[in-house]
């Protein structure tokens, strides 16, 4: 450890290959740049539980002042930030949780009420409520993960209100992943003469249900929801037009960091941190894109 560190944090991130991932580890860098008294050690779980359980218990195994979680699955990592707490590291939990809650904080997104903003513009967009009408296939993130399971709720308390809409897939999930969402609303479209909107879980999906459709020559038929609103991926597909709406999931990368730190420096912080969200459709895309140089 070099003289000058006075913390070493570690941060077990769940993979890298999905752009939302490269911006949270982008984000909790040049947080980490920030602060010289710090020294972050980030882990690459690459996409499997396994591996992100023995990254853990490596950290655990270095003996880091405080312990970052990004979890893959709830189910899977709860054991590994068990033996964290038990080794008295501070943990803080970063976006989907683990089924303790034993943990210092959690920081990341309301999944519910980003789902049920989802729901509420899918109604509108469908002719309103109580007149809402049309087919809908919604495809899942990862079926082991919070998030998936609360953007589900979220959107159905709005759309199950209205019986003119209609769902034509039943829990099929793309892992967050486009090219299994592309491959799902393949079938889907195989299946189905008309779709009138696709819920993705997060805009790979919603832009890889989006391929398939202009595939079969059919995007034109439907509208795209996704969720995340990155700049430089999911604001630049509604820009084109390609998605009709994404909603904003804010990567904790930052705030995780600074909260920990704060944590360490002997502040009192809270259980829970929630960042915020915000709908992006054409009108302000453009704004969105100028405001981050794109
Ligand atoms: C990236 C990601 C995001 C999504 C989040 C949910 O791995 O799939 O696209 O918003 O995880 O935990």
């Amino acid at each position: 450890v070099a003289a000058d560190k006075k913390w070493r944090i570690g941060f077990s991130q769940a993979t890298t290959i999905e752009p939302w991932r490269a911006q949270f580890n982008k984000d909790i860098i040049a947080e980490a740049a920030k602060h010289p008294e710090v020294e972050l050690i980030i882990t690459d779980g690459e996409d499997k539980t396994e591996k992100q359980v023995a990254d853990v218990e490596n950290l655990i195994r270095q003996e880091v002042d405080a312990l970052l979680v990004s979890p893959k699955e709830s189910a899977g990592l709860t054991g590994a930030v068990q033996e964290a707490i038990d080794a008295k590291i501070p943990v803080f939990v970063l976006d989907r949780n683990v089924d303790t809650d034993k943990y210092v904080q959690f920081v990341g997104g309301d999944n519910k009420l980003i789902g049920e903003a989802a729901g509420q513009y899918a109604v509108e967009l469908l002719g309103g409520k109580g007149k809402a009408k049309g087919n809908v296939v919604e495809i899942w993130g990862g079926m082991g993960t919070q998030p998936a399971h609360d953007r589900h709720d979220g959107f159905h308390e709005f759309t199950d209100k209205e019986s003119g809409i209609k769902y034509l897939l039943d829990q099929q999930s793309g892992d967050w992943k486009q090219d299994q969402a592309y491959n799902i609303m393949a079938t889907a479209l195989r299946n189905n003469e008309h779709i009138d909107l696709v819920y993705g879980h997060n805009d790979p999906m919603a832009y890889g249900a989006y391929l398939a459709a202009k595939d079969a020559g059919r995007e034109k038929e439907m509208k795209f929801i996704g969720i995340d609103g990155l700049p430089n991926e999911g604001v630049q597909l509604v820009n084109k037009g390609e998605l009709t709406a994404t909603f904003v999931y804010a990567t904790p990368g930052a705030e995780g960091l600074r909260q920990a730190i704060k944590y360490l420096n002997g502040e009192k912080v809270e259980k829970t941190v929630v960042l915020p969200t915000m709908k992006i459709t054409k009108e302000n895309a453009p704004d969105i894109l100028k405001a981050n140089g794109l």
